[in-house]
Formats: structure tokens, sequence, C-alpha cells
């Protein structure tokens, strides 16, 4: 096994041994499925590779505050079937106070961390990106529900919103079918608009708002009315939380550490619902799935995505691969520069919408 820093510590998880590296893993951002099955690919291989491992709780806040706690095989054996983290996560961004910062670099060598595989999306993996630059090695995996990453296919965490939101669509078009209405569907994705595109073209969505595309209210309220004219009595519409409003309201809605802008508050399935029911005359509900969204059990796509998002992770920290990121590329995980995947979001191209805007306009 490769010694890269050339000191041995003594081995607690196989009770000999010894351990080569000091890995610090955290989990930061909104939490998603697919992190806990991640994590576990990675502390499986970095044990292959006689590493020791530590996790660092709650995100950034853990390296800024110094918490922790030992992760070994017992720890992670079952959790490939947990929603959410067991490391805890949350939005704190170290860049935001210098003595924040301060306290992170302090406890890098407090803590005796020779590497740190931070899991997360644009903004976790852009502080570890930050911190590569400041001489700290890092390596990032990537995870969102959102799928707004750069330089990756898909994150970990978007297949299993996309299937709770479907789910959520089949419930509703129950009740659109039986009382004759339209329903509308608000779901997360920030402002990209994979999660509510790829629901509305497996939910079987008469109409689908994504940030990418200005909304048309008007159209949409003729379409609906189409649908109505040939005969289907109901409808359903999914709509992105982060379209773009007719009324500016970012003033007046909350910012997160990394200064977006809290986009639930911004009542789009609420307002939609309204505009069509003056617009069409037909009765109109909606529904917000929120963070309904982001909880349960892994599909079994993610469970794999996120497992070899893992498993690479632990090869790069052997390979020294700091400051890039385990990317799906065409089915084959690959480092890509950290910096280069965070240096904007990916968003839904045009082609792609166009490609599906036929299933909107039966
Ligand atoms: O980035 C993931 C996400 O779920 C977005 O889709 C959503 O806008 C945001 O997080 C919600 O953040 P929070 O969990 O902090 O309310």
């Amino acid at each position: 096994m490769k010694n890269r820093k050339g000191t041995r510590r003594s081995n607690p998880t196989t009770g000999g041994g010894s351990f080569n590296l000091r890995i610090g893993i955290l989990t930061g951002g909104g939490d998603c499925p697919g992190l806990n099955p991640a994590i576990r690919g990675i502390v499986i291989r970095a044990l292959e590779h006689g590493f020791e491992l530590v996790g660092l709780n709650r995100g950034w806040a853990g390296l800024v505050e110094g918490l922790t706690e030992p992760l070994n095989l017992d720890r992670v054996e079952e959790i490939i079937r947990e929603g959410g983290t067991i490391l805890g996560s949350s939005r704190t961004n170290p860049f935001k106070k210098d003595e924040d910062l301060a306290a992170a670099l302090k406890n890098v060598s407090d803590l005796g961390l020779d590497v740190i595989v931070a899991l997360g999306g644009e903004d976790t993996l852009g502080v570890a990106a930050k911190l590569w630059k400041l001489g700290i090695k890092t390596v990032g995996v990537p995870k969102t529900m959102d799928n707004d990453l750069n330089c990756t296919d898909y994150t970990f965490g978007f297949d299993t919103a996309v299937s709770v939101a479907v789910d959520a669509c089949d419930r509703l078009k129950d009740t659109a079918k039986s009382h004759h209405r339209t329903m509308v569907l608000e779901v997360m994705g920030r402002h990209a608009g994979w999660v509510a595109l790829y629901t509305a073209i497996a939910g079987g969505a008469d109409w689908v708002l994504i940030p990418e595309v200005a909304p048309n209210i008007d159209e949409m309220c003729v379409h609906l009315k189409q649908v109505r004219a040939r005969g289907k009595n109901y409808s359903l519409v999914v709509a992105s939380e982060g379209i773009e409003l007719p009324h500016s309201d970012d003033e007046s809605v909350s910012v997160d550490a990394f200064g977006h802008v809290i986009l639930r508050e911004r009542g789009v399935g609420d307002f939609l619902a309204k505009e069509i029911e003056t617009k069409t005359g037909f009765e109109t509900r909606h529904a917000v799935l929120g963070h309904i969204i982001r909880g349960g059990a892994p599909t079994a796509f993610d469970r794999v995505l996120a497992t070899r998002v893992g498993l690479k992770a632990a090869d790069m920290v052997n390979d020294g691969d700091f400051g890039k990121m385990a990317a799906f590329v065409n089915n084959q995980v690959v480092a890509v520069d950290l910096e280069e995947a965070t240096k904007e979001i990916k968003t839904v191209p045009l082609e792609m919408y166009k490609e599906v805007k036929a299933l909107f306009e039966l």
C-alpha cells in the first residue's frame, strides 16, 4: 500500500496494521438520498487503501467547530438503504467569516487531517475548491437532487427525487380525475429545471414550467382548455420552484449562507393555481412537494451511482488527485477539476426542452 505521507498510525478498525493517511469526510448542503451509500463506498475503498477515516459532522460546520465522529466498517455496513446522511449536514460557509475560515484551517491541523473528502453540490464543493487553492488537499463527491452540478451527467439524489415526484403526480391525478380539476405540482430544483422536466415527462403531465424557459401563462391556459375540449376532464401542471414570476419578488424573500434565495417562499404553486382558475374557469388546486422529495430510501440507480463515485473518491485520494471531483460521465467515473465543476450550474439545454415539448402540446 502506498504511503503518501510517510507516517504510520495504528489501525483501530482492523485491530492491527497501520494507517497511512487520515481522511475527514463531510456532507454539506441540502441532504439527499445517496449520501449514505456514497459514504459507505468511500469508507470501504479507503480502508482497503489503508487510510484512517474520521466523520466531520454537519458539513463545513464540523470543520469549523471540530465536530467529529469515528467512521469504520461497522458504522457504514447497513447504510446503503438509508436516506439523509449519518454525518449530518448544514449550509455553513466557512468563507463567510474570517474567524470561521481561521478555525477551519486550524482544525485541519489539530484534527490531523491529511485530506478532506467533501460530498455536496455547487456550494459545498465550491468551498472544497477554494480550500484546495489555500493548500488543503480536498476531493469532491457530487450530490444534489437538483442535478445542476457541472461536469457530471447525473448527481445522486436526483433519480430518487424524480421517483418521489412521479408518485405524487400519480396520486394527484386520482383527485384531478375524480373532481375534474386541474392540479399544479410545485417541485424543488432551484434554478435548474431537471427535476420538473423529468417529473413532467414521467408523470404524464399536461404542461411543464422550468426556470430555463420564461413562462407563458396565457399559452398554458389556452392549452389546458384544449385538453378539456378534447374530452380529458382533468389536467396536471408541473412547475419548478425557480420559474420566473411576472412580479419580481426576490427582494422580499430570505437568502441562505451562500446568498441563495429561499425559493419556496415565492409561492409558485399557489400563484399558478390562482392564475389558471381565473383564466380557465377550471377548479384548480396546488400541492407543494417541498422536502418530501428529498427524503426516503435511495433508488437502486442512486445507490449504484453514489457507491461508484464514493469508491472513486477514495481512489483519487490514493492517486493524489486533489482539487478534483469524482464525476459521472458517459457511464464512467472520472476525475474532473473542482473549480470547473463549480464555476457555473448545469441547466436544462433548450434543445432538450424542445425535444420533449410535443408532449405538452397534445
Ligand atoms: O439544493 C437542494 C434543494 O432541495 C433545492 O432544490 C431547494 O431550493 C433547497 O435545497 C431547499 O433548501 P433548504 O433545505 O435549506 O430549505
